[in-house]
């Protein structure tokens, strides 16, 4: 069986891939936005203290876990002796499962907007709003709504190539695409950043992101800079288990969990000085926002003013796009190597099956953005039963419940069933030493699970995604 499985043809193989499935959408579009909110240098501060102090405990033990076990998220936890466990794998492969639906669906979006730019930037500034809501089926000037054709295409392509590279396999596929699309992605990182810092009124942006205000530094801040480095680091979601998976016994897990982590950090606060300062030269502070509407419409603001700003929004959209690609793969393979595995499929028609599936519930996420009045049904104790936008509750299952729940299944099983020295013989394997036992365990046996524990509580008590 060990022979049989698939492994990273490279170390800088694996590296790439594993950075590429953390460094997504979160890292670029919800990063920046979230870190204005936090007061700029205070967020960070908190962010660049969180990853090594729980992140990457958290990664290293999902590293470690798939590796020992060799074998998918739901079987690793019985293979290592802790069948009970086995729910805390399938949360994960199910959080993958529906991450993907949606994922894929703003992949689809991000290359819309790339060939917008490349094609037709002067639609997007005439009417940066109405272009957007025009792409999910709504005409603001005409108050009707239709099925997005377009966009749905879109999509579709996107998934279609995200697939045709699972189908490759692990080092045919992902790695050599990774090898590819992540250099490319930090080269287009550096020359926007250059490009916005460089614009005349993009110091006092630059300053912002500098400067630590105290009163920044409350409870609600560093929640959210932890539930974001959860989600930028692709932890509590069966991919880390998986691709540890495929790592070969010489490789130092320790050392490559810190080089992902970096380049995963590194990308973030890299996208929050270019996004930030550029924000502030243009449309100003106020113009500074989250999510899908930020990325897409406020954006756009941003691109219009700038000089070349229209070449600048098409190689903003494809880092987005190489983003997004990376991180779908590793979802996709998070989902399709267990149902190989456990199944006994095969990967060509599992993977199509599965991204048909995935894509068609995806088609229910753009939709019921503005076209179809398409409602889910969510619970928290401060507002009761609500019935939110299916695309919301998608993504509040996700957020708020599910990704915390797996972290925190995959922390209590490094730090309290498998143990600590489990985990770290398993790093130590192929002769290399380990120094940081001692805060390794104490780590992940109490800061991790209480942290988690902690947003798991803010999130179904108050009713707030963090993420
Ligand atoms: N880590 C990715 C990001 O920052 C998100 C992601 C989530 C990737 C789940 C894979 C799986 O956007």
């Amino acid at each position: 069986m060990e022979n049989n499985r698939a492994q990273w043809g490279s170390k800088l193989g694996f590296i790439l891939a594993a950075a590429g499935s953390a460094v997504g959408l979160g890292n670029i579009w919800k990063f920046p936005g979230k870190a204005f909110e936090g007061g700029g240098g205070a967020f960070l501060l908190m962010y660049l203290l969180i990853v090594p102090l729980i992140g990457m405990p958290c990664m290293m033990s999902e590293l470690a876990i798939g590796r020992a076990a060799q074998s998918n998220v739901v079987d690793s936890f019985g293979r290592l002796g802790h069948k009970g466990y086995a729910w805390t794998g399938w949360v994960g492969w199910a959080v993958a499962f529906i991450i993907t639906c949606y994922y894929s669906h703003v992949g689809g979006w991000v290359l819309r907007y790339t060939v917008s730019y490349a094609m037709e930037s002067g639609k997007v500034y005439a009417d940066p709003l109405g272009y957007f809501y025009n792409m999910l089926g709504y005409d603001a000037a005409a108050g009707s709504t239709f099925i997005p054709w377009p966009v749905l295409i879109f999509a579709t392509l996107f998934m279609a190539v995200c697939c045709f590279i699972i189908i490759k396999g692990v080092e045919g596929g992902i790695e050599r695409f990774n090898k590819i699309g992540m250099p490319a992605l930090f080269v287009i990182l550096v020359v926007l950043l250059i490009r916005a810092a460089t614009l005349p009124g993009a110091a006092p942006g630059l300053k912002y992101m500098l400067s630590i205000d105290a009163s920044k530094v409350t409870p609600q801040t560093f929640l959210i800079a932890l539930s974001q480095a959860f989600y930028s680091l692709s932890l509590g979601m069966a991919i880390m288990i998986t691709y540890g998976s495929y790592l070969p016994k010489t490789e130092n897990i320790a050392r490559n969990t810190f080089m992902v982590c970096t380049m995963d950090t590194l990308v973030a606060v890299i996208a929050g000085f270019m996004v930030i300062p550029a924000v502030f030269a243009t449309l100003g502070p106020e113009g500074v926002g989250k999510g899908g509407g930020f990325a897409f419409v406020s954006l756009a603001g941003v691109f219009q003013q700038m000089p070349g700003g229209a070449f600048f929004g098409f190689l903003f959209y494809l880092l987005l796009l190489f983003a997004a690609l990376t991180s779908t793969i590793s979802l996709i393979e998070g989902i399709v190597a267990f149902l190989i595995e456990r199944k006994g499929w095969k990967r060509t028609p599992t993977t199509i099956a599965v991204g048909l599936i995935m894509f068609l519930i995806g088609c229910l996420y753009t939709c019921s953005q503005a076209a179809l009045p398409i409602k889910g049904i969510w619970f928290d104790f401060k507002n009761g039963i609500t019935y939110p936008a299916f695309c919301d509750a998608m993504e509040f299952l996700t957020d708020r419940i599910m990704i915390p729940v797996c972290a925190l299944g995959c922390c209590l099983f490094a730090g309290w069933s498998w143990t600590p020295e489990n985990v770290c013989k398993e790093i130590e394997q192929g002769g290399i030493r380990f120094g940081l036992v001692k805060l390794y365990s104490f780590l992940i046996k109490f800061v991790a699970p209480a942290a988690i524990i902690v947003i798991l509580a803010v999130s179904l008590f108050t009713g707030t995604t963090l993420s």
